[in-house]
């Protein structure tokens, strides 16, 4: 991937007076195969999470339970997205910098990634993302 990309997607939700059920699939509703799952809890207030890009990585951020703040930077524009809601997963692909943030104390952060765990594919220092962003 040469380009980055970031966008707001939001999931079907099957809803019934049972509850609500979300399905995630590659290539359907998730963009990319998935190869790989994390997530993130139990974050201390004030943390901030992330402070990195990736040359090739794209992955899906979805707050499954509470509220986590997401900042995306590339090509000089920087925005925040409010994950709050199940149904909403933020893709971010590419040379984005970006960091995680405002975890609330019941925030899990789940992850799907479209390759496996790569420090090579990490930019980790801010002015190489500045360098590269330019690219
Ligand atoms: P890190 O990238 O610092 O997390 P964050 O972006 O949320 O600040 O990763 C924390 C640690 O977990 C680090 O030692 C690398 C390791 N890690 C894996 O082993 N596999 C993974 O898939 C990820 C995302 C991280």
């Amino acid at each position: 991937m040469d380009t980055a990309k970031i966008q707001l997607i939001t999931f079907k939700s099957y809803g019934d007076d049972e509850g609500v059920l979300i399905p995630l699939e590659s290539e359907k509703n998730i963009p990319f195969e998935i190869k790989r799952v994390y997530y993130i809890h139990t974050v201390k207030a004030g943390a901030v999470r992330g402070k990195h890009a990736h040359y090739q990585l794209a992955q899906i951020l979805i707050a499954i339970s509470g509220c986590v703040e997401v900042t995306c930077e590339s090509k000089g524009e920087k925005h925040t997205y409010i994950l709050d809601s199940r149904d909403k997963g933020l893709l971010i692909e590419g040379m984005v910098w970006h960091t995680m943030q405002k975890f609330s104390s019941d925030a899990i952060l789940l992850v799907l990634a479209n390759d496996f765990y790569n420090e090579d594919d990490y930019v980790r220092e801010y002015d190489v993302f500045l360098e590269e962003d330019v690219k």
